[in-house]
């Protein structure tokens, strides 16, 4: 193995073994355009205080082209001394240019090259993810449109509870994927100061411009403390969390179209080209997508909390323990960008069936309608309730609907109770066209939809 750039101060070469725990670049190797883009600045930065030449400058920032060049070609062979890809960088550019990229490391460090590296990595991954979710919303936000007349059951404990808009069903979904959203702006928003020019962690010894080097990478502004940017992982935790976050809000509408897609509710169905056979039983049709949206999402926060654990506890400076944050993180964004592709085709194909709703809508929902009709005649509503749900109890040990209830029945439960319920009870299920804000009724999925529209134009 060729020597290490720190051989001279050791007596003895660096272990096979610890080489092999020590070298993280087959993970880090990703880092590689942010890489050549840091040091592009670097040196420009160094040309800038003196430091170098503007003949070594330009050698420096042609030669950092060039390996860029071979990464993206997938032409750029990795040295068994390569421990990271900032030492594989820094010697492909050696071999390339010679003497001057010797001078590319002056007052920096790895510490505070991969804290940039990972910063920049993760802004633009935030951003991106974020633009998917967008994708996934205007999907979800089109289906709610089409649906937003369609009565569906909505579940508390899983047992029915209202009739609700399926539009509105399908907005709380996309209404946590805003929050999301916007939890992933944020994050990008925090990633935005420079730790370059911290160097190891008291502060380069180069007299470099940091705003001008923190808003050349586009950044908002350098970092305010040296030892703290070379220690803080916060934007790699806090994008872990926003995914993760994520994945729990996609694991619930997984969930719920895992369950309404099987034969009991029969709510949905997938199309085939989205949906998964059994290697053995014939007639499978599985919602297979939804079960790994589902699964993904431990393991996104596992991811997460891997990572805080490897943190939690870390003396105050740059520890190798650090080097362990590229896998979560990695692992994480991968499969975000996986699932929310998937997802999107899925949801492209999903047909709703409202015939299925109407069978399996329990005929006690309309318990409801009894309450509103006794408190319109002046009932409290404690009265109500507790009449409501002495004919639910009735109706329930007869084997029949509530509107099979004989009149004699309903009046000896209440006085007010005339012919007129039985008209209200008789009627099919409906979304009302107003009603409160906010709530399931078509003048309100309207607002919400105009609303969540506006906000995706702006994004
Ligand atoms: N590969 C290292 C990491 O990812 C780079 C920083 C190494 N710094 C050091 N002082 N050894 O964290």
């Amino acid at each position: 193995m060729a020597k290490k750039v720190w051989q001279q101060r050791f007596a003895q070469p660096l272990n096979p073994q610890v080489h092999r725990l020590n070298r993280s670049i087959d993970i880090d190797w990703r880092l590689y355009p942010y890489d050549v883009q840091v040091s592009t600045v670097w040196a420009q930065a160094l040309e800038q205080c003196g430091l170098l030449s503007a003949a070594e400058s330009t050698a420096i920032r042609e030669g950092l082209e060039t390996v860029g060049r071979e990464w993206d070609q997938g032409q750029f062979k990795v040295a068994e001394e390569d421990e990271d890809i900032h030492m594989a960088i820094e010697r492909r550019l050696g071999e390339l240019i010679g003497d001057p990229a010797k001078k590319l490391h002056t007052g920096r460090s790895r510490n505070d090259q991969v804290a940039t590296d990972l910063r920049l990595y993760v802004r633009d991954h935030a951003g991106q993810l974020g633009q998917s979710i967008g994708q996934v919303m205007a999907i979800l936000i089109d289906m709610a449109e089409e649906q937003a007349k369609q009565p569906f059951p909505g579940y508390t404990h899983l047992q029915q509870a209202q009739v609700l808009s399926l539009g509105q069903w399908l907005l709380a979904h996309v209404w946590s994927l805003k929050s999301d959203q916007a939890f992933l702006a944020q994050v990008a928003g925090a990633a935005g100061v420079c730790p370059l020019g911290s160097a190891a962690l008291g502060g380069s010894t180069a007299p470099v411009d940091r705003t001008w080097i923190a808003r050349s990478l586009g950044f908002d502004r350098p970092s305010e403390n040296s030892v703290e940017a070379v220690s803080s992982r916060d934007f790699v935790m806090d994008l872990l969390y926003g995914l993760s976050r994520l994945g729990i809000h996609l694991s619930r509408m997984a969930e719920d179209f895992i369950l309404t897609s099987s034969q009991e509710f029969g709510y949905v169905t997938l199309d085939d080209s989205v949906a998964t056979g059994s290697s053995l039983l014939a007639h499978k049709k599985n919602p297979d997508v939804f079960e790994l949206l589902r699964g993904k999402s431990g393991r996104l926060l596992g991811d997460l909390t891997g990572f805080m654990t490897t943190v939690k506890g870390l003396p105050t400076g740059y520890n190798k323990d650090l080097q362990e944050d590229k896998t979560p993180l990695f692992d994480a964004v991968d499969n975000t960008e996986i699932l929310l592709a998937a997802l999107k085709v899925t949801l492209e194909g999903v047909t709703f069936h409202p015939e299925a709703v109407d069978r399996q809508v329990s005929p006690y929902l309309k318990a409801e309608r009894i309450v509103a009709y006794l408190t319109d005649k002046g009932v409290a509503f404690r009265d109500a309730y507790g009449i409501a749900g002495g004919l639910v109890k009735e109706a329930e040990s007869r084997g029949v609907a509530l509107e099979e209830l004989p009149l004699e029945a309903l009046q000896a439960a209440s006085p007010h109770l005339d012919e007129g319920l039985l008209t209200v009870l008789a009627e099919g299920w409906s979304v009302p066209a107003e009603g409160i804000q906010g709530g399931s009724n078509q003048a309100s999925v309207k607002g919400q939809i105009e609303a969540l529209r506006g906000w995706l134009g702006e994004q």
